[in-house]
This record gives C-alpha cells, sequence and structure tokens, in this order.
C-alpha cells in the first residue's frame, strides 16, 4: 500500500516512539549547549583520538541550530546515545545523511541504537524525506549485523578510503574503507496504522561458495569458488577492533582481503544482499553488471 507523506511520517513515529519505550529511553532533538556538549563528550569518549573528538561541541551546536538532526537518547537525565545528520543532496533527490550515531558502551545491546535510528527515520519522514544515508566500515561485524540485519539498509556503494587513513582511537592506522547504505524510510513500514515489528528480522546461516573465510588462526583465508557460483560468502572477523589494538598487521590484512573480496565480487556481477548471524556477507549474483552494489538502487551516483 502507497501512503501519503503525512501517513508515512505518522507510521515511522508510532514506530520510533514504540522503540524508544521498549528500549527504554527517551530519544529527543538536543536544543540546548549543555545537550550538545554533552553529546559531542559521548562521541569523544567512543572515538578517543583527540580531545575534541570527531564531533566539535561548537559543530554539533551548529548542526543543531541550524536545523539538522542532533537527537540523544536519555535515560532519565543521562544522556546515553547520541545521532548526527544533516543535508544531503545528489542530483537525484535531496536526503539525510546520518554522519554519525554512537551509544555508550554500557548500554549497547538494549536495542539504544535501534531506537536512536528510527527516531532518526521518523525525523526524516516529518521533513519529507524519502532516503537515509550513511555509511560503515564493514569489517565491524556489529555493525553490519546492526545495519544489514536489524535496520535492514540497502548497500550501495563499497568505497576504497572513503575518508583517507584515519588514526581515529577507532581505526587505527587503517584505511577507511566504507559501505555506502541508504535507507528508504517506507521501508520496514508494514502496519502503517499500529506499530510494526518488521524491522529487525534476523537471518540465520545461508548456503553458498564461500570466497573469504577465517582460518582456525583467525586470518582471512581466500577459497576456490566453482565459476557458475550464485552466491559468494564473505566473512569479517570477530572482532576487528581488538585486533586493531593487538595485532594490527592482522588487522590490515583482513581490510586487505575483504576489500579484494567485495571488488572481485562486485566485478563478476555479485551484489549484496545480507550479512548472516555467523559472520558472513552474502553477495548474489545478478544478471546485470556494474560496479555498485545494488543495481537500480537510489543513490547509486552517490560517491
Ligand atoms: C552501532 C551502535 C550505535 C549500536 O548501538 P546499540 O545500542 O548497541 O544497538 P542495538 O542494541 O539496537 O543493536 C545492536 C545489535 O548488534 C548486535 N551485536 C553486538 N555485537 C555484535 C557482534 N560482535 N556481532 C554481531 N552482532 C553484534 C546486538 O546483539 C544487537 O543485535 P540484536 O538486537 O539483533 O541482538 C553501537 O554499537 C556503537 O555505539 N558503536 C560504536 C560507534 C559506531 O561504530 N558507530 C557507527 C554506527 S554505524
Amino acid at each position: 500500500m502507497k501512503l501519503s507523506a503525512r501517513d508515512l511520517a505518522a507510521a515511522c513515529t508510532m514506530d520510533a516512539e514504540e522503540a524508544a519505550t521498549e528500549a527504554t529511553v527517551e530519544v529527543r532533538l538536543l536544543a540546548t549547549s549543555k545537550e550538545t556538549d554533552e553529546a559531542s563528550g559521548l562521541f569523544a569518549g567512543v572515538w578517543s583520538s583527540s580531545v575534541a573528538g570527531p564531533m566539535p561541541a561548537e559543530l554539533c551546536r551548529a548542526l543543531a541550530h541550524s536545523g539538522n538532526y542532533v537527537a540523544g537518547a536519555f535515560r532519565g537525565e543521562l544522556l546515553v546515545g547520541a545521532i548526527v545528520g544533516f543535508s544531503g543532496h545528489s542530483p537525484e533527490r535531496d536526503y539525510l545523511h546520518s554522519h554519525i550515531a554512537a551509544v555508550s558502551p554500557d548500554v549497547r545491546g538494549q536495542s539504544v541504537g535501534f531506537a536512536l535510528k528510527l527516531h532518526q527515520r521518523a525525523w526524516a519522514a516529518t521533513a519529507g524525506l524519502r532516503y537515509v544515508e550513511w555509511t560503515f566500515d564493514p569489517l565491524v561485524r556489529a555493525n553490519a549485523h546492526f545495519n544489514l540485519t536489524k535496520l535492514r539498509v540497502t548497500p550501495v556503494t563499497y568505497h576504497r578510503n572513503f575518508y583517507g587513513r584515519r588514526n581515529d582511537g577507532v581505526n587505527d592506522g587503517s584505511d577507511s574503507d566504507r559501505l555506502l547504505v541508504v535507507w528508504d524510510v517506507a521501508d520496514g513500514i508494514q502496519n502503517p496504522l499500529g506499530s510494526s515489528a518488521s524491522v529487525g528480522a534476523s537471518r540465520s546461516r545461508v548456503a553458498g561458495a564461500t570466497l573469504l573465510s577465517s582460518s582456525p588462526d583467525g586470518r582471512p583465508q581466500f577459497e576456490h569458488v566453482a565459476s557458475d557460483a550464485d552466491r559468494l560468502l564473505v566473512a569479517v572477523p570477530d572482532d576487528i577492533l581488538g585486533l586493531r589494538i593487538d595485532q594490527p598487521e592482522l588487522a590490515l590484512a583482513w581490510r586487505e582481503a575483504v576489500r579484494a573480496a567485495f571488488e572481485q565480487a562486485i566485478d563478476g556481477a555479485f551484489r549484496l544482499s545480507s550479512f548472516t548471524a555467523d559472520g558472513y556477507y552474502v553477495l548474489e549474483r545478478s544478471i546485470v553488471g556494474g560496479h555498485d552494489l545494488v543495481s537500480g538502487s537510489p543513490g547509486t551516483t552517490h560517491g
């Protein structure tokens, strides 16, 4: 059923409120400099590269003041998560570019991140924006699950070294390859007038030809794949952030391997479709060739 923009915004808002209730948080726009200071501090705690962190307090405040999207999740008076996005434009459309999101480490896995993203989606829909875009590091298994399985975003493009080489406490010394994903705010709305549990379906292991696996000692290992394989599986390490601290050379080996696997698959006209519960990207052979992860997806020209 095609919803009017107004009904879509109302349905997204209901989903967001339900998600916040389930996560026992209140998600709201950050209105004061005290709140944006706290959000900036939360980001700095997660990305520990510099005192200012990745979202300096002044920038956070200016984005909020200028009508961009700056929100936080509160438990009582305590800020436990924050998220920032700003206007994006392409020749095809306007969209919300979600630049950064983080949840305090001690409350992760309690669906606070999910509540933040659903609030962001409702804000975009209310603002008349149909799409929200963002990038994430494909090596971070938790984020692959969060984005592809829980939020069910659509992958658009694999970008080599999107930000250049990073030394920000999370990406130390590594090329910043990123997956660009897009979220159609109308996706996942199954029951437009009631609550929707449609977002967040899980995917179990699927059969396919393993192109990249993890060896018994945790190293990336390419495997032979038959030329007529229709589905490829590409592994990521269990904990790339830990490897970057403890075994930086192995972390770099994973960066090179996952990049090579994705680029080989994309050149072979495979498209990323999902992420399995046991840590593999699933890429399906497409009948249309090309260099985008999803042919025909809105936003394939970004980049
Ligand atoms: C990404 C982030 C915002 C998610 O916040 P959150 O509150 O933990 O999110 P949720 O609880 O809604 O969902 C997290 C999901 O990841 C899963 N998860 C956590 N660690 C995982 C791992 N190592 N492998 C696979 N899944 C994992 C959780 O089980 C949960 O999924 P489920 O509800 O299906 O079980 C948070 O992890 C974070 O702040 N990370 C650091 C900053 C960052 O990387 N931001 C970029 C976001 S793209």
